[in-house]
């Protein structure tokens, strides 16, 4: 019989030799973190990687440094600054969720409390109820369960596999410093247990490892084969008219909710006419790769005589390249040439 204390206790002393300095973090044996930075960056990271969010984790605090002052932002401002991470409906969530953590006077403590704010799901509400509260929840995300996966052999593959690989998770969770095992956890698998080449040789868990003594360490875990990303297309128009041009916001629910965009139809199941009578030109199309689909969208300039149909001028010089969502951002930077011409 395994012992799985032994287990935490190895992983705990290597993290306190090796665990990564991150801005949100504080080092091994620190005890909680601010719940708020916590909360905030583990919303950040469901997105993208830990390199890509530390810039927007430091832009954030440095505006906001508390939940109050973010959840007293303007709507707008937020948007802007979460452009480009991608999946929006999170921003909307994050400023619903720092609004009523304001409102209440604090973060809960309990992952039961944190898990009925808005857009704090599973992981988030054990990640921030370990990280903050050093609390001994158990915290699962894909790093995690390749290392339960390997440690225990587990060769069901997933997603199928989730419960059992929570369930030898949870087997292994201590009760002296969770937070910092957390951590250690996500450390391990971002820098040792990694999906393709995992460096078992300086791994504290070696000996523990029954995929390493089987030898099937890098093939775990099993994937069940992904259906194929369908292709879908659109249409976008960059209209120019006088010194501006014509952007809306999106619909708050759905595809980049409540982003400033330029009118488009087609790829997202609207099929809305341009803003307005002009000599349209083709001048390319962009392609952007969404979670559930591959997108190429053909991009129009023309110039509007008339106001706009739908949407809002917005003047040139006024134009944020950066505020815009990642595929406008594309749109944006191969029109902005032919509209000046
Ligand atoms: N990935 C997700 N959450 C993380 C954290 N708190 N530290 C490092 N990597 C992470």
């Amino acid at each position: 019989m395994r012992d799985t204390r032994v287990i935490a206790l190895q992983l705990l002393d290597w993290y306190d030799r090796h665990a990564r300095v991150l801005p949100w973090r504080v080092p091994p044996g620190g005890g909680g973190a601010d719940p708020y930075r916590v909360w905030l960056s583990e919303v950040m990271l469901q997105q993208t990687t830990v390199a890509a969010v530390k810039a927007y984790f430091e832009r954030f605090t440095m505006l906001w440094p508390t939940v109050e002052a973010l959840a007293a932002a303007p709507d707008a401002q937020v948007m802007a600054e979460w452009a480009g991470l991608g999946y929006y409906a999170r921003a909307r969530n994050l400023l619903a969720c720092a609004r009523a953590v304001a409102a209440a006077g604090g973060f809960p403590t309990t992952r039961e409390g944190l898990r009925e704010l808005p857009g704090i799901g599973a992981y988030t509400s054990a990640a921030i109820a370990a990280i903050a509260y050093d609390a001994p929840e158990t915290v699962v995300d894909g790093n995690v369960e390749r290392v339960v996966a390997r440690l225990f052999a587990v060769e069901t593959p997933l997603p199928g596999a989730k419960p059992d690989l929570v369930a030898l998770a949870e087997t292994l969770t201590p009760q002296a410093r969770p937070g910092d095992y957390a951590q250690a956890m996500m450390d391990l698998g971002a820098t040792i247990c990694t999906p393709r080449s995992p460096a078992c040789g300086i791994c504290p868990l070696i000996h523990d490892c029954d995929a390493r003594a089987q030898g099937i360490a890098a093939s775990l875990p099993r994937k069940a084969p992904k259906a194929a990303k369908p292709d879908r297309t659109g249409i976008a128009w960059v209209a120019r008219h006088g010194d501006a041009v014509v952007f809306e916001e999106r619909p708050a629910k759905g595809l980049l909710g409540g982003t400033l965009a330029f009118p488009s139809a087609h790829w997202d199941g609207c099929d809305l006419p341009p803003p307005g009578v002009a000599d349209w030109r083709e001048i390319g199309h962009v392609r952007h790769v969404f979670t559930h689909f591959n997108l190429s969208l053909q991009v129009m300039v023309g110039d509007l005589d008339t106001a706009p149909a739908r949407g809002h001028l917005v003047p040139l010089r006024q134009i944020d390249r950066d505020a815009l969502p990642g595929l406008m951002r594309k749109v944006w930077d191969m029109a902005r040439a032919a509209i000046a011409a």
